[in-house]
Order: C-alpha cells, then structure tokens, then sequence
C-alpha cells in the first residue's frame, strides 16, 4: 500500500491530486471493504447522500440551526456559510475585520475577531449571548510560507490552526453557548496532512519553530495532527447525546489557501488547482452532511477523507497523547493570560 507524504508543497500537492483519481485512491488504502465495518457503513451513508441528486439538493433543507463557521471568507468555510445559510440556517460569522462572505444572499451576523490574537475570542463568546448554536464549524487556517508570529508571538499555523481553535471551543463548551439538551454538532476542519507529522513533543508545545518555504508543510501537517488529537480528546470526554465531534479533511480543495506561494510558481500552481482540486462548493457537501444530516445523528469522534470514513491516525486516536495534549494546551493558555475554564457539567459524559 502507497503512504502519501504531505512533508513539502510538491508532495503534498502530487498526493493531493492523486487522491482524486480513483484507482489510485484504492492503492493508497482508501477503498470501502479495508475499512472497519461501522466506518463503512457511515461512508456509505455519506456516498448515498452524495451521489443521489436529490438527497444532495436536499442536503439540509429543514436545518434552521444556529450555525457558527469560522473562516467564512474565503474558500471551504465560504461555501459552507453559503449552503448553510441556503438552507435557511441562522449564521453566526466571526471573522478577520469583521468582513461579510462575497457569496451570502441571506443576512448573517457577523463579528470581528482574529485567529492570530487570543484576546479577541472571549468578545465572539459575549457576542453570541445569550443564542445557543445547533452547528460549530471551526475551519479558518493557515499555510504560511515562513515562520511568523502570532500577536501571542507564537508560531502562526500553530496558534491559528490549532491554538486558537482549542481555545475558542473551550470557551463556547465552558459558556454553555452550545444547544442544552440537544445535540450540537462540532466540525473541526483538519487534514490529511495529520499523518505526516512527526510525534508531538508536549514539553516544546506552542515552541518557537524556524522555517522557510520548504519545510513549512511540517509545521502545517503538525497543527493538523494537533487538531486531530483535540478532537479525539473531545469525543472521550463530551457527552455523544450532547456534543457530537467530527473532524474533516476535504481533501485538495481550490481556495486560497496557498496565496503566499511564490510569485514564480503561481501561475502553475493556480492552473494545477484549478483543473485538478475541487471547488469548494463541491468540498463543502459532505461537511454540511456532517453538520445537518440526520443520517449522522448519535456518531463522535469520526474522521471523513472527503466522502471517506476512516481513522485517524494512531497517534491522534492515542489517549495518553490526548489527555497530555489537553493538559499542555491548558498550561500554555495560563502562561499566556489567555485560561480556558472546564467544559460546563451538562456536556460532559456521565
Ligand atoms: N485547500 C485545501 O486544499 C485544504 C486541504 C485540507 C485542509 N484544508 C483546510 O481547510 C480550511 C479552510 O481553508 P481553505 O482551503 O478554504 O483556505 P482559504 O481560502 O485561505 O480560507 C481560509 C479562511 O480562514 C480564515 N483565516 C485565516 N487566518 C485567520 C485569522 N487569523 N483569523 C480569522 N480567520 C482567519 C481566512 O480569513 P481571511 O479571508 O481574512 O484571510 C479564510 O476565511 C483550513 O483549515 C485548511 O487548513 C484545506
């Protein structure tokens, strides 16, 4: 069996584009029959939504939840406020400087915040008071192309992706700012760039990291499997009947994400995205399935490649690594006068 690599931009790109050809994917361990049965059988739940037109124009026609996206700007999180909102979802947008998605027909409310400066998340948990969500997409991320630091002076993929993620959900989970007595559904957008990254050093967690354009990916493939064991975490600790925790990759998606490759190589890379990545109209589907189906109902903890169940990684499904990666990350809010109080009682398992 073939192991994509995800550890430099041309790797990544090339697994990417091989992920969507179909023989390929059967070489890279990704058909249905090498799955355990419940993960197959929720892929097949997923393929029927998809591939039935119907079904898919119907993707959540009685969702009028209270939905929160991050990263509604641009790209995956745009298509997905969009559908969302289609539907006739209630949208709860925080997003850099307060901008409003280009593509939204419907009103949406819509906050600033910065992923890159812990202290303006508490203003997005006030903001939502006293409105409970049904639906938390926590998508916004980053790919830089060299080291730079957050306002926290932390590495920028790790404290976007990852940091401020953890740290955003923890307020909402300790406000209890998500639906009491009904299950919401949390979608935390990773990668599978998870798989490549090198084992979690929780004694250097939130480190200064150094690197330029070709070892960025390492740093990027670590804030995805860091994201990956929160949300494994989560889901150990969460009430399923309360909080249903999902984690996505939506595989190569044509966004901008890459907007700070180099000049030279753009005009390449826009033309290999375009034609061989999906839209992110197309990569929203299965994430707003996740988010609304009721086909989903009862499930956490679960890891989709696109349309694909499968597991995480050993080391993200690692309890040990989770709880030790729950403690460090509360640590190193404290250090940084940014703590996170524990989840309230009533989302918690029994
Ligand atoms: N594209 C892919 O091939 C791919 C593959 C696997 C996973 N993903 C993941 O999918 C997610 C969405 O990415 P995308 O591909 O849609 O990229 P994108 O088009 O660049 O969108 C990223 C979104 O995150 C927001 N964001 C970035 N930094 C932020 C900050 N400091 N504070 C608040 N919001 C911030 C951006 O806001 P602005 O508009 O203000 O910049 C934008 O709305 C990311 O988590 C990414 O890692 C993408």
């Amino acid at each position: 069996m073939l192991k994509p690599s995800h550890t430099n931009p041309v790797s990544a790109t090339l697994a990417g584009l091989a992920q969507r050809i179909p023989g390929v994917r059967s070489l890279l361990g990704t058909s249905l029959g090498s799955q355990p049965t419940e993960l197959a059988a929720l892929t097949r739940r997923m393929r029927e939504i998809l591939d039935d037109p119907e079904a898919r124009q119907s993707l959540a026609p009685s969702f009028r939840g209270e939905s929160l996206v991050t990263g509604a700007t641009s790209g995956l999180g745009q298509a997905v406020a969009t559908q969302l909102a289609d539907a006739g979802a209630s949208l709860w947008l925080p997003t850099r400087g307060g901008r409003t998605p280009a593509s939204l027909h419907q009103s949406a409310q819509v906050f600033p915040v910065d992923f890159a400066d812990l202290t303006t998340l508490p203003s997005v948990v006030d903001w939502l008071e006293p409105r409970s969500l049904d639906l938390v997409v926590l998508n916004a991320g980053v790919m830089t192309r060299e080291s730079r630091p957050t306002k926290q002076g932390l590495e920028s993929m790790f404290g976007v992706n990852y940091l401020a993620t953890f740290a955003f959900l923890r307020q909402l989970l300790a406000s209890e700012r998500l639906r009491p007595g009904k299950q919401t559904r949390v979608v935390l957008v990773s990668s599978e760039a998870h798989r490549s990254a090198a084992p979690v050093d929780l004694s250097r967690l939130g480190a200064w990291v150094d690197f330029g354009m070709a070892h960025g990916m390492r740093q990027y493939a670590h804030s995805k499997l860091l994201i990956c064991t929160f949300a494994a975490e989560l889901a150990r600790r969460l009430d399923p009947s309360a909080v249903s925790i999902w984690a996505v990759c939506p595989g190569p998606v044509n966004s901008r994400i890459a907007r700070e490759a180099p000049a030279a190589v753009r005009p390449l890379l826009d033309l290999v995205m375009r034609l061989g990545f999906r839209s992110p109209e197309a990569a929203a589907l299965p994430l707003v399935a996740l988010g609304t189906h009721p086909t989903f109902a009862g499930e956490t903890g679960r890891y989709f490649h696109v349309e694909e169940c499968k597991p995480m990684s050993e080391r993200a499904l690692d309890p040990e690594a989770g709880r030790g990666l729950w403690d460090a990350t509360e640590s190193l809010l404290r250090r940084l006068d940014a703590a996170v109080e524990p989840p309230a009682a009533i989302y918690l398992r029994p």
